[in-house]
């Protein structure tokens, strides 16, 4: 994480000298000025920035939601299923994730609906007025919809009561009866995540594209909102670096194998668990371990050589 830091730093760094440069060439005077000058002034390039204390609320509001809580929800919830320190697969299910990722969303989902309201008691004309009013009602709703439907995920079920809709922890597997012969989980335990069903199945599939859709499309509706309140150019040009930084971040834990599936984090490795006899859900590198390969994964930590 530390390196990770570090990269995403030197990044910021060169990025910025390559703007002040660039400034430099354009206007005569000392770069660093011109730079400053430049990033103070409105996108449009005119002389005056005044937009009204509503729109600077809903802007700000906004750019917490979706620019910052959203996307460090999905890394949260993408990368942290087990965390450094953890004795994984030994210890399992741990909330950390899920309680993040759920905050941040309800958060985003609370700050939209307040900077919402800002916008339309200021400007209550219809949504087709402007292509950012209009997308901008498209990702308050599909958003909403995303955190009511993550409701809809089924049960958890697993080794205690049926049905239950509370993750299980660790310590509850050791009170629960073994199989016959006394051996690994028992496969006839109910709930929808523990079996996958289709409940669960149909869950995943969209919560995750649409959750990554909503986000790209989020990306837009930022930038637009930006481009409507013609905004000072430092705005686009940090939102630009932070999502550098994060895009940073994704590839870093992603290449540090950090990406552990949902269930397996949750339930284990044995390869006698129903969900660990399909193929995990998600794209692009979702890390499956079992029995043989365990050792290879990132956490707990493990000495150099050990
Ligand atoms: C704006 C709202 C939300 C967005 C945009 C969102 C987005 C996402 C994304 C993109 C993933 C997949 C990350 C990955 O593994 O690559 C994910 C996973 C997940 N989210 Fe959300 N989420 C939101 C709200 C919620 C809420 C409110 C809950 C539950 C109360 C929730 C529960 C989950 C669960 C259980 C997973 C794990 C699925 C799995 O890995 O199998 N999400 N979310
Ligand atoms: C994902 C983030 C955003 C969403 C979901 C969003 C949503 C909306 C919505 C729904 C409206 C129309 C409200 C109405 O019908 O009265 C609107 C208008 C507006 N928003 Fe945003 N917004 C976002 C980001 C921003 C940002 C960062 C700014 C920059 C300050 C901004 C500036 C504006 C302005 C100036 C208007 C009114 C002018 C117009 O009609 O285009 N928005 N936004």
């Amino acid at each position: 994480m530390v390196s990770a830091m570090l990269r995403v730093g030197m990044l910021v760094a060169c990025l910025f000298s390559a703007l002040a440069w660039g400034a430099s060439i354009e206007n005569d005077g000392a770069p660093l000025t011109r730079a400053l000058e430049w990033l103070l002034s409105p996108i449009s390039g005119a002389t005056d920035h005044d937009p009204s204390s509503g729109t600077y609320l809903h802007g700000r509001l906004m750019v917490l939601a979706w620019g910052f809580l959203v996307p460090v929800g999905i890394l949260l919830s993408r990368f942290y299923k087990v965390t450094p320190g953890q004795d994984w697969p030994r210890v399992l299910n741990n909330p950390f994730w899920f309680n993040s990722h759920r905050a941040f969303a309800y958060g985003a989902g609370v700050l939209m609906l307040a900077a919402v309201v800002v916008i339309v008691l200021e400007d209550p004309r219809p949504p087709w007025r402007s292509f950012h009013a209009g997308i901008g009602w498209c990702v308050v709703i599909a958003g909403w919809l995303q955190l009511l439907s993550s409701h809809l995920r089924g049960a958890m079920g697993g080794p205690t009561q049926p049905g239950t809709p509370v993750p299980l922890r660790n310590w509850q597997w050791s009170q629960v009866p073994r199989a016959a012969d006394g051996s690994g989980p028992r496969i006839d335990w109910p709930g929808d995540h523990y079996n996958m069903l289709r409940t669960r199945v149909v869950f995943e599939v969209l919560h995750k594209v649409c959750g990554y859709g909503l986000l790209a499309v989020s990306a837009l509706t930022l930038v637009t909102g930006l481009l409507a309140a013609d905004a000072l150019n430092w705005m686009w040009v940090a939102l630009l670096l932070w999502w550098l930084v994060c895009a940073a971040v994704f590839i870093v834990l992603q290449h540090q194998g950090q990406a552990i599936d949902c269930y397996q984090a949750i339930w284990g490795i044995d390869e006698a668990l129903p969900g660990n006899r399909m193929k995990p859900i998600g794209w692009w590198g979702i890390r499956r371990y079992s029995s043989a390969n365990v050792a290879a994964a990132p956490y707990p930590r493990r000495a150099r050589g050990g």
